[in-house]
């Protein structure tokens, strides 16, 4: 394909890059498989008609500039977009993309994982029977929370919410969500009632998170939040870290205002907050939500084929700024 070099910020699966040569496009990876430093990027940008970007590539009015006005498409290997500043690019006329569906699955299992080891405490079980500390069954070692009929609260009904919800019916649990619209299949499958979040807070044994990270839901979940919720409830975040406000949950976990947390995202990754580092009660996953093979194959061909189709001139099946096409003459 006659275009600029694209760039792609990390090595991703085989399958995605298989994709982009199967296609004739020229592309660099950004080498030894480590992100680019901002000095990096700025410097090896310039002229690419597209970026195959990483949820923590900043994609903003000074990467655009960078990058130049050749660039017609930032395809990101993730479903949330947060890192990449939408109403800039859509004013250069740079199409959008990311990779919804194909990580749906492995996130709400990664986020059931979270919220059975943390209302089960098996983390702290592991570290305690390799730290030679199991003595033998005691009728008061790690007691946690059950979850069988109680109520679980889902921040965000979309994709992933709802197959998170879906999982409940294991354990015939009841279930509440906040979202901006109303979910009519969750309603109709599951029962499901849409509350206001301190409904929510209030009334759920279980808070999963899974909204986007804009600007309206930075700190969504701050000290008066974790203060509404159940003395027993166990929060769990695998959608974005700033959503929480992650001194004041490390400050309600320690004070026992609410009883365990299970995160696979952070407030300033890779940092996390000294005192969550301390706690028992925090489960801390690397941000593996969409870990595994067959995932990231799918989204590594998903964002491969959202690139081919915007520098073929086609509208990408991805596409999270349509304007730039529907505006076009
Ligand atoms: C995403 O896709 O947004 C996840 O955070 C990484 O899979």
């Amino acid at each position: 394909m006659a275009c600029a070099p694209v760039l792609v910020t990390r090595r991703i699966p085989e399958a995605g890059l298989q994709c982009l040569l199967d296609a004739g496009l020229e592309f660099d990876v950004f080498a030894d498989d480590r992100s680019p430093s901002r000095e990096e990027f700025l410097r090896i940008v310039p002229g690419r008609s597209g970026i195959l970007a990483l949820l923590h590539d900043r994609i903003d009015a000074e990467a655009l500039d960078a990058a130049g006005p050749q660039l017609r498409c930032v395809s990101n290997f993730a479903v949330g977009y947060n890192n990449i500043d939408i109403e800039e690019a859509t004013r250069r006329g740079v199409l959008v993309t990311n990779t919804p569906d194909v990580l749906t699955e492995a996130t709400a299992d990664l986020a059931w994982s979270l919220i059975m080891a943390a209302a089960r405490r098996i983390c702290e079980g592991d570290r305690m029977v390799r730290a030679g500390e199991f003595h033998g069954w005691e009728p008061m070692m790690l007691l946690g929370q059950d979850l069988v009929g109680k109520t679980l609260g889902i921040v965000g009904a979309g994709r992933i919410g709802s197959a998170v919800a879906r999982r409940s019916r294991g354990w015939e649990m009841r279930v509440l969500y906040t979202d901006s619209s109303v979910n009519e299949s969750l309603e109709r499958d599951l029962g499901a009632s849409r509350v206001d979040l301190d409904t929510l807070c209030s009334e759920s044994d279980v808070i999963s998170v899974h909204c986007p990270l804009m600007e309206e839901t930075h700190h969504l979940f701050g000290a008066d939040q974790f203060g509404r919720m159940k003395t027993t409830a166990v929060f769990v975040n695998t959608a974005r870290g700033p959503i929480h406000d992650e001194a004041a949950l490390a400050q309600a976990l320690r004070d026992g205002v609410i009883a365990a947390a299970g995160l696979d995202v952070f407030e300033r990754e890779p940092s996390v907050d000294p005192l969550l580092m301390e706690l028992d009660n925090a489960v801390l996953l690397p941000h593996i939500g969409s870990a595994t093979r067959p995932t990231r194959d799918r989204m590594a061909i998903t964002a491969a084929e959202n690139l081919i189709a915007a520098l073929r001139g086609e509208r990408p099946a991805n596409l999270l700024n349509p304007e730039v096409i529907e505006g076009r003459p």
